[in-house]
């Protein structure tokens, strides 16, 4: 494949991405609000990427790993994501992420390690294993939203 045509097939997908996440943040101001929304669309964005690869027969299995370890980079750089005061807005966050800061913490803490559980297994070439490790990526990102993030987008 030539590089001009590499070029154009990545540059039309910058455009659609890019386009999307204006159109859902363009009303909102508080950075703090469109900065954690924006991290947790890349991670949405490597989930969606990996069950093509995992569930629907996508070819990449090389970029398991990246997608992966990528997820957890993006989390790292959430830093302070849920200041006081920021409940108010065009976000999804339930009151309880600030009144039971303790229990959020804690499910933060639970999808890192599942994102790690599915890093260390992900160069394996054992599908099934990589699989049952995605799954509980997923379940850890579920049970926090079943708690503590508003439902609808
Ligand atoms: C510790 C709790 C927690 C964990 C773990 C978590 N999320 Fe979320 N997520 C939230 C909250 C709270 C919001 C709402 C943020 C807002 O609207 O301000 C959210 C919002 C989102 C959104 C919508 C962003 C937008 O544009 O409004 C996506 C997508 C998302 N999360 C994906 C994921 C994925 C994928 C995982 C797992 C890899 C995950 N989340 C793990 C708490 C969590």
């Amino acid at each position: 494949m030539g590089t001009s045509l590499k070029y154009l097939a990545v540059c039309a997908l910058c455009t659609i991405s890019t386009s999307t996440a204006i159109a859902h943040t363009s009303n909102e101001k508080n950075p703090y609000i469109v900065h954690r929304q924006g991290i947790y669309q890349v991670a949405g964005g490597h989930m969606n990427t990996l069950k093509s690869i995992l569930m629907l027969g996508h070819p990449a299995k090389a970029d398991i790993s990246y997608h992966a370890k990528a997820m957890l980079e993006a989390f790292k750089h959430h830093g302070d994501a849920f200041p006081e005061g920021t409940h108010k807005g065009k976000t999804h966050a339930k009151k309880s992420v600030w009144t039971d800061s303790e229990g959020f913490k804690e499910q933060g803490q639970m999808a890192g390690k599942a994102i790690m559980e599915l890093i260390e297994v992900s160069e394996s070439g054992d599908l099934k294993l990589i699989k049952t490790k995605f799954a509980g990526v997923g379940k850890s990102c579920k049970g926090c939203h079943d708690d503590y993030r508003k439902k609808g987008s």
